[in-house]
This record gives C-alpha cells, sequence and structure tokens, in this order.
C-alpha cells in the first residue's frame, strides 16, 4: 500500500516509453503518419506489450512507434507535458522524467537542441499547470554508438542547468559500458549526477563498470546485482540506489516471475531500492499498479513497500533542503 503521508515518487521513468497510444493516433493523424492501427483498439497491440517479450531488445520495439509520430517539436513538447499530466493524475509528487535526444529525433531528423530545449518546455508548462515537481534526465542510447552519443550528450549540454543527470539506455549486452567513459567524464564535470541502466540485460560486471567507470549514485534495474554478494554489500555500505521497475524486468524477460524479483532482496540487505515504472504506456500499467498489485507480488510486506518509499526520496537527485521541501 501506499502510506499517504510520504511523498510519492517515480526515479525511472522513459518519457519517450510513455506516450499515450490516443497521442500517437493523434500525431499520426496530423502529420500523415501511417500506423498499424487507427483506432485505439487496434493500434494497441502494436504499443503496448501484451505479452512477455523474449528479451530486452525485442521489448524496445515496443517503444518505437512512440517516436515515429514526433515529426514536429511541437510533438516533442506534447508528450513531455502529458508526460507530467499523467504524473499529477498518478498523484506523483515528484517525477524524474528521462529522455533520448537521438531516439526522439532520429525519425524526422529533428535538431537535437531542439528536442532537449522542446522537451523542458513541455515539462516545465506540465509543472506549472499542474503542481508537480519533476526533473529531467538526459539519456544516451547506447544502440546507436558512441559517436550518437556524443551528439545527444552534446545537444543536452546545451541546456545544462535543466538537466540533473545523465544515464546510458538501449542494449546494455552489445554496448558496454566501458565505451562510454569519456562521455561520463565530461557529465561529472558539468556538475550533473549520474545513474546507469546495468545488470538488466547484462550480469553484475555491467554494474561494476557502472559504478566504477563511470560514477553512477544510482543503477537502473540492477537485477543481477544478487550474484555477486561483494556488489551486494557495496550497493548497501556506498548507498547506491537502486531503481527497481517490476513490470518492465517481467515483460523484458528480465526475470521470470514477480515472485522471484531480486527487489525484496535488496531492501533486506539494506540496498537503497526504490520502486518505479519505466515505460508505463508500453507496460500498461501505472506508479499505483506497481507499489498496490506488482510489490506484493513481489513477495514484499507493507514495511518493505514503505521503506521503498522512503528510499524514493532519499535517492532523488535533489538537495537535503529540496526534499525537505517535498516531504
Ligand atoms: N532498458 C534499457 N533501455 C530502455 C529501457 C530499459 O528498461 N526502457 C527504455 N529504454
Ligand atoms: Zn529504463
Amino acid at each position: 500500500m501506499i502510506d499517504n503521508t510520504l511523498p510519492l515518487t517515480d526515479l525511472h521513468r522513459h518519457l519517450d516509453g510513455n506516450i499515450r497510444a490516443r497521442t500517437i493516433l493523434e500525431l499520426g493523424q496530423q502529420y500523415n503518419i501511417a500506423l498499424p492501427g487507427n483506432t485505439p483498439e487496434t493500434l494497441l497491440p502494436h504499443v503496448q506489450v501484451t505479452s512477455n517479450e523474449p528479451d530486452l531488445v525485442s521489448f524496445l520495439t515496443k517503444l518505437d512507434w512512440g517516436v515515429k509520430v514526433l515529426a514536429s517539436l511541437e510533438a516533442c513538447r506534447r508528450v513531455a507535458f502529458e508526460n507530467v499530466e499523467d504524473a499529477a493524475r498518478q498523484g506523483l509528487h515528484y517525477v524524474e522524467l528521462r529522455f533520448s535526444p537521438g531516439y526522439m529525433a532520429m525519425n524526422h531528423n529533428l535538431p537535437l537542441a531542439g528536442v532537449v530545449e522542446a522537451v523542458i518546455d513541455g515539462v516545465c508548462a506540465g509543472c506549472r499547470q499542474y503542481g508537480v515537481q519533476a526533473q529531467l534526465i538526459g539519456i544516451m542510447s547506447r544502440t546507436f554508438g558512441e559517436a550518437a552519443c556524443q551528439a545527444e550528450l552534446n545537444a543536452l549540454l546545451t541546456r545544462r542547468e535543466n538537466i540533473i543527470a545523465l544515464d546510458l539506455a538501449g542494449d546494455e549486452r552489445g554496448f558496454p559500458g566501458e565505451l562510454f567513459r569519456d562521455h561520463f567524464r565530461t557529465a561529472r564535470d558539468a556538475g550533473w549526477h549520474i545513474t546507469v541502466h546495468a545488470g538488466e540485460a547484462a550480469g553484475p560486471e555491467s554494474i561494476w563498470q557502472a559504478i566504477r567507470q563511470l560514477g553512477a549514485e544510482r543503477i537502473g534495474h540492477g537485477v543481477r546485482a544478487t550474484d555477486d554478494p561483494a556488489l551486494m554489500d557495496y550497493l548497501a555500505r556506498e548507498k547506491i540506489g537502486i531503481e527497481s521497475c517490476l513490470t518492465s524486468n517481467i515483460q523484458t524477460s528480465t526475470v521470470a516471475g514477480l515472485h522471484q524479483h531480486p527487489l525484496r532482496t535488496f531492501l533486506d540487505h539494506g540496498v537503497p531500492a526504490t520502486l518505479n515504472s519505466d515505460d508505463p504506456a508500453v507496460q500498461g500499467v501505472d506508479i499505483i499498479h506497481e507499489y498496490q498489485v506488482a510489490a506484493p507480488q513481489a513477495g514484499l510486506s507493507p514495511a518493505h513497500i514503505r521503506q521503498a518509499q522512503i528510499n524514493g526520496l532519499e535517492m532523488a537527485f535533489l538537495t537535503p533542503a529540496e526534499k525537505q521541501a517535498i516531504r
């Protein structure tokens, strides 16, 4: 159960993985883009997971229709705005929204820095309208290689004061973290926090790389940390946050079933693990479902769930004073 006396946060949500089916339809019509369905019912199976995918890379193809309709900067702005609207409707007090400018730009050759600006604009407008607090994490899509990631980083740096952290997402197995050491050094020099998708499609060595070579303070998913006792101790001792996304991990076949999910083990071990959504529109779930349905199925007691909620504020990329203000 969600504790209504505590702030509700979501620290791991892709705004380009959370585009409403209705918005995809409307943008498709507006920009004359052929879609695999022209009603919500016929489109939905193409943009939402209907049964678990065999692996992360096939899961990620489900996000592709959402960005295919981003034919203008105004479309990017709309999607960013609607993400804040969704967060408000779900009762979130604070959300960290992440996005890959290169992924959003690629189908219609949008200018990368323009995408960054449009997303910031949309999120700021949403925050003003709904009173939700949101911050943005820039993503480099590792699947497109080091040069494309450098272009994403350069675009994000044009608005460095509006971005709180840098992340690396996409094909973890094909593109290990060590390829991106220079990118993350630049990000740290810019004063950004660091979070990295690791230990999702690859093993604990990928998490070590994210921490030691990229400077990660939090890890996206990190499920494979349980394979390495020394890493588990390190995460607890150094207070490295784990951004758990329960339904996502089942749908990518990262974890066989919720009852085998390691979130409970993380919490029992003192690892500051948090509960988040990932790509809610694609997954067909929201953060409330993750707390109320998925977490109990993953074996979390009410005390575990409360601890995950507390960790959500503790591990947020906010200053102590900012956390105090949300409390
Ligand atoms: N892993 C890696 N990349 C992603 C994910 C994920 O779970 N979701 C969206 N991009
Ligand atoms: Zn993710």
